[in-house]
């Protein structure tokens, strides 16, 4: 069933679906199951504004078929996750999804572990902030809560930047949790001053979402590796439901 929506366009915070972690539990045996595209499917249906993908360059998750396909079945908006590399940068050009999120990535992480150094790999960074921006990709780069970072983002010519939420989430409950949520909501009215579309994500839980949810100058949350652990117990769809229900809430609509 789909969500009803309840909140006013103006203040509503779009949710990303990210889907990656289906496409974990596929490969772990190898199979063609679970299908992300499926998940995709499901998350539209119950209230996804966006699906979000990241593309490795190890393909431990989602695959160069997945993106494909996702490109070519689903009717929301496609958010490419992307390293700045040209095998990356080749690909987002062909296949032109609405957002092209572009993230720092190491082989042997576990994840997405820290925002991009955009001040130190300024020059790098340039020439792929531009060239998507000019195929009419919707760039976004995946920082730190800094408003220095910030500043860079926007030099650089990046319409969009996604705050990391990581370290907020992994905070102990207290003093060291809010002084993260601190520097969240200041780099986001600091994203707002200077004219940045401000997203985040990373780590976010139905117990961890209702703070970042409040900030009002976030526009967009990208969520994924929770949902998909939660949908184990209630279902995809029930799981969307809840973080979408808790999204509305936070924002002064939805059901209590
Ligand atoms: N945003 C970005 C840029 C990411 O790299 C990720 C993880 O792929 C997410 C959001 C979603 O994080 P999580 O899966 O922890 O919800």
């Amino acid at each position: 069933m789909k969500s009803s929506g309840t909140t006013n366009t103006k203040n509503r915070l779009r949710l990303g679906v990210n889907i990656d972690h289906v496409a974990t539990i596929r490969n772990a045996r190898g199979s063609n199951y679970p299908d992300p595209v499926r998940a995709a499917k499901i998350a539209a249906e119950y209230g996804a504004d966006g699906i979000t993908a990241h593309l490795r360059e190890d393909r431990r998750h989602i695959t160069d078929s997945d993106i494909h396909r996702l490109s070519d079945e689903i009717n929301l908006p496609l958010n490419l996750e992307m390293a700045a590399t040209n095998e990356m940068l080749e690909i987002a050009i062909r296949h032109k999804p609405h957002a092209a999120c572009v993230v720092p990535e190491k082989r042997e992480e576990r994840t997405t572990e820290g925002g991009l150094d955009v001040i130190g790999q300024m020059k790098h960074l340039e020439p792929f902030v531009k060239t998507l921006v000019d195929a009419n990709i919707r760039v976004s780069l995946f920082v730190e809560p800094d408003p220095a970072v910030l500043d860079a983002a926007k030099k650089l010519g990046a319409p969009v930047v996604e705050l990391h939420t990581g370290s907020y989430c992994d905070a102990p409950l207290g003093e060291k949790r809010n002084n993260e949520l601190q520097r969240i909501i200041k780099a986001a009215a600091h994203a707002d001053e200077i004219g940045l579309e401000c997203h985040a994500g990373h780590g976010l839980t139905f117990d961890s979402v209702t703070p970042v949810a409040e900030i009002k100058t976030i526009a967009e949350l990208n969520i994924g590796h929770f949902l998909v652990g939660e949908a184990i117990f209630v279902g995809l769809g029930s799981s969307i439901t809840e973080m979408r229900r808790l999204m509305d809430v936070a924002r002064g609509g939805g059901k209590k």
